[in-house]
């Protein structure tokens, strides 16, 4: 039997999400129950599950059966490209995956901490005094600025700021990825997709510069940057990747990694400036050098905001799931924001309490997923949240902050995350303070 859903229109659907997309999978999962039907212009009959055992089921399956590349393929691919890890799917994934995971682990991370850092104390100099202004550009100034340091080992400032234009514009133009299928090619010069195309052509040229310049270089060897780890990689006939490869995976560490995590840091700051007690909490927890308080209000904030509504795979053959048969050719999903607003496992789910990852009865693996799961779970997700820890910990230090509006921000749809609706207005009460030490090294959860 097919699982139960709403029988509004797919067009209905897409309004009624776009205009609440924190709000609407938890309401089907209230209404119609732990697996649930749903359909959308460009997706029609695609499966939720919203139970912790199901996600789970859907993460630890047979890969080969449950293919998140396709799934991810129909938005990201003309983004991406069709060699990017998030679009491939069995050996040749698992090749790609292998090959990205060391730069953002281990001592890699470690060497990428000090660049976070620089970058966050030097955006807070530029926060306006006394007046309400929007923190998410901020956030993605800093974020972009790291991850273009840590891809592309970027120093000079000149060609930084050249390389943020052009990605900035590229995040920008990449909103045209979320249209309806007819809306999602070049008709003439002022449609959305052709100012995604000209962006995308723009970003191809800077990655051919950057890898032209570091091939004229001969200290290749000595950096730890992506880029450089990706030029050493060798597949198993010893041969390197060809620069339309080399291209796609730089394009989707670039952006997957900013944006995600921009949006997560003004979340956190849009959550703490109207909790008081909690960002009072988490300001004398920083003083005296603790830090479990910060890591409960990034995992509080990444469950009652999550960045990524869902995450979908395509079935290659017909799988049982929650009592249901579903067909070949069926995406299902993992509602992340349903399972997040789980009475059962968060009581009073859309309360703020970053206490509740303190007790120690916090739900298990599969009911907290801001980033997936199994082979596909987000590969910079330990970068993520260093670069978490390190940024919030330098603005909660420094900068004194009130709500602009004392009014909770709405989410809404920006590219494939759910953002601030206002940016994270705040009012920063008097100039930052000066810079604290370095944080300490903090153990990656
Ligand atoms: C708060 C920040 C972030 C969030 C919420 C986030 C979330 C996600 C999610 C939900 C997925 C899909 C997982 C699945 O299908 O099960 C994903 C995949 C991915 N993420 Fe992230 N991400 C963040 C930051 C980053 C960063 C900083 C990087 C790179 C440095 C990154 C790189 C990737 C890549 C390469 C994949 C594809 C993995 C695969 O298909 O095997 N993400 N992320």
């Amino acid at each position: 039997m097919a699982p139960p859903g709403p029988r509004t229109p797919a067009i209905v659907n897409a309004v009624r999400y776009a205009r609440d997309p924190l709000g609407f999978h938890p309401r089907a999962h209230r209404r119609h129950g732990d697996v649930f039907r749903l359909s959308f212009p460009d997706f029609r009959d695609v499966v939720y599950v919203a139970d912790p055992d199901l996600v789970r089921e859907l993460f630890t399956g047979d890969p080969a059966q449950l293919h998140a590349g396709e799934a991810n393929a129909t938005i990201l691919e003309p983004a991406v490209g069709p060699s990017s890890v998030l679009v491939l799917d069995d050996d040749r994934h698992l090749r790609a995956r292998k090959l990205l995971l060391p730069p953002f682990h281990g001592r890699s991370l470690e060497a990428h901490r000090a660049t976070i850092h620089e970058a966050a104390a030097g955006d807070l100099e530029r926060w306006p005094v006394g007046r309400p202004f929007a923190v998410h550009p901020h956030m993605q100034a800093i974020t972009l600025e790291v991850i273009l340091r840590a891809v592309f080992g970027v120093r000079d400032a000149g060609r930084l700021a050249h390389a943020r234009e052009v990605v900035a514009e590229f995040a920008e133009a990449s909103s045209a990825l979320m249209l309806p299928s007819v809306l999602r090619r070049d008709l003439g010069r002022w449609s959305p997709w052709r100012r995604f195309l000209r962006s995308r052509d723009a970003l191809d040229a800077l990655v051919r510069e950057e890898l032209a310049l570091r091939r004229a270089e001969d200290d290749g060897e000595d950096r730890d940057d992506v880029l450089a780890l990706l030029l050493r990689a060798r597949d198993e006939d010893g041969r390197p990747m060809d620069d339309a490869a080399l291209r796609d995976e730089l394009v989707t560490v670039v952006g997957a990694g900013h944006e995600t995590t921009a949006t997560a840091l003004t979340w956190a700051v849009e959550r703490l400036v109207r909790h008081p007690e909690a960002l009072a909490r988490l300001r004398a927890s920083l003083e005296a050098g603790e830090t479990a308080y910060l890591d409960a209000v990034i995992k509080e904030t990444l469950r009652v905001r999550p960045v990524i509504a869902d995450v979908a795979r395509r079935l290659t053959a017909p799988l049982e799931i929650g009592g249901h048969r579903l067909p070949a050719g069926t995406i299902v999903l993992a509602a992340i924001t349903a399972v997040h607003a789980r009475e059962d496992l968060y009581p009073d789910p859309g309360a703020f309490r970053p206490e509740r990852f303190l007790a120690g009865d916090a739900p298990g693996t599969y009911g907290w997923i801001p980033f997936g799961g199994g082979i596909r779970r987000c590969l910079g997700a330990a970068f993520a949240q260093e670069e978490l820890r390190i940024v919030l910990r330098e603005v909660v230090l420094r900068a004194d902050l009130r709500a602009g509006d004392p009014a909770d921000e709405r989410a809404r749809m920006r590219n494939v995350t759910l953002a601030p609706a206002r940016g994270g207005r705040v009012v920063l009460e008097r100039p930052v303070r000066p810079a604290p030490a370095p944080s300490p090294a903090l153990a990656a959860t």
